[in-house]
């Protein structure tokens, strides 16, 4: 029987008929392959699969990657890698955000590497090595300029030093994170530098350590990583982390994501009739308008009243009026055919017309990331070539 879950992952009855999120595993896979080969031959590629896969379905995303090679997952909590892990038996599995110390005995259980930020993690780390016998792999993160997780990078010496001291945690590897390496090219680069510094002593003695600093944006803008490891997110789904995005790497990335939904009613109103929940939108011309069946429940940020824009019939359309629970109103009065049943585009191509995920969250005043997890459970995600 085969194995793999169901490519509609939703609440029953099926919804997909009404609105869906599509992800097209070719894409995926395509841009997998782009970025391996725009990386130096032997960096080993990190897949952020955390937050469900950045809210796609973690179990598609890492059977999909799995097929392309991948070993080395990125997850936020114990309970997404443990997710991982029932997924990929084999595969290293990082925890990019800190365990409590309630969650530290699931970390040798299931073979996760923790992130050491603070002397104290150490002493814990320690600790739950001894209780198993077993030194406990990790790797250790250092703060260049994001100012949340890691040791901040003058202080670094030290905790190096007391993990050296500490033969009962196997450190692996080395990191830190960019505060905008999709925007600000300078303050990446400061960041690297400081990086680099603080790591030079270690890097010496353990030359088989991994270094990994560069995320989407910082593969993008540094093609050229000094790093063996990178851990990418956002760009596997063909998305910009920012506007330093370009180059032929760019030029060979596919969306991965669409978003569309049904008209479900298209009706003629006067000139003056107020739209929606507290009249945000109120008609200047007699017009038609469509009604769509996806809302805010859906995930669709009720920050696209009156901004957001859909395609309908190769026509892009303005949402009006406040987007509400289940329904968001578009003008169709210039898309004449336009009919209840018709598949609108939030996110995606129809004809020539393309509403990026870029676009979508800048009309919505988020950013991508923030789109991709925000899309609830009612909105199914459908997966196909
Ligand atoms: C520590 C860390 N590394 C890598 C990533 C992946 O970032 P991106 O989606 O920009 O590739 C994230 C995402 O937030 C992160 O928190």
């Amino acid at each position: 029987m085969d194995s793999r879950p169901s490519p509609v992952n939703n609440l029953k009855p099926d919804n997909s008929t009404r609105c869906r999120l599509h992800v097209s595993t070719g894409a995926l896979r395509g841009n997998v392959a782009a970025i391996r080969r725009a990386l130096p031959p032997k960096t080993r590629l990190l897949s952020v699969v955390k937050a469900n896969a950045y809210g796609l379905g973690a179990d598609h995303a890492v059977r999909t990657l799995l097929e392309e090679g991948l070993d080395f997952f990125g997850v936020a909590n114990v309970t997404e890698a443990m997710e991982v892990r029932a997924l990929a038996p084999q595969a290293d599995i990082l925890l990019l955000s800190a365990t409590l110390p309630e969650e530290d005995p699931r970390l040798p259980e299931h073979s996760l590497l923790p992130t050491i930020s603070s002397l104290d993690e150490i002493e814990r780390y320690r600790d739950i090595s001894r209780a198993t016998g077993r030194p406990l792999r990790a790797h250790a993160k250092i703060d260049t300029g994001m100012g949340r997780l890691g040791v901040w990078h003058e202080e670094a010496q030290a905790l190096l030093a007391r993990i050296e001291e500490t033969p009962e945690i196997q450190l692996e590897g080395l990191y830190t994170h960019f505060y905008d390496s999709g925007d600000d090219r300078e303050g990446t680069e400061t960041q690297r530098r400081r990086f680099l510094a603080a790591t030079a002593g270690i890097r010496e003695t353990r030359p088989g350590l991994l270094l990994h600093a560069d995320n989407s944006g910082g593969i993008f803008s540094f093609p050229g990583t000094p790093f063996n490891a990178a851990r990418c997110g956002l760009l596997q789904y063909g998305i910009a982390p920012g506007r330093l995005c370009g180059g032929p790497l760019w030029g060979s990335l596919r969306p991965v994501v669409s978003v569309s939904a049904r008209l479900t009613l298209v009706k003629n109103l006067p000139a003056g009739a107020g739209i929606s929940y507290s009249h945000s939108h109120r008609l200047t011309r007699p017009s038609r308008v469509g009604v769509l069946s996806v809302g805010y429940a859906d995930g669709i940020p009720r920050s696209c009243s009156n901004r957001g824009r859909v395609l309908v019939r190769g026509q892009e359309c303005q949402m009006i009026g406040n987007v509400t629970m289940d329904e968001i109103m578009v003008d169709v009065t210039d898309v004449p055919e336009a009919a209840a049943g018709d598949e609108a585009i939030l996110i995606g191509r129809q004809g020539e017309k393309v509403i990026t995920m870029e676009s979508f969250s800048e009309r919505a005043g988020t950013i991508p990331w923030e789109s991709l997890c925000f899309f609830s459970r009612r909105m199914p995600r459908v997966w196909g070539e």
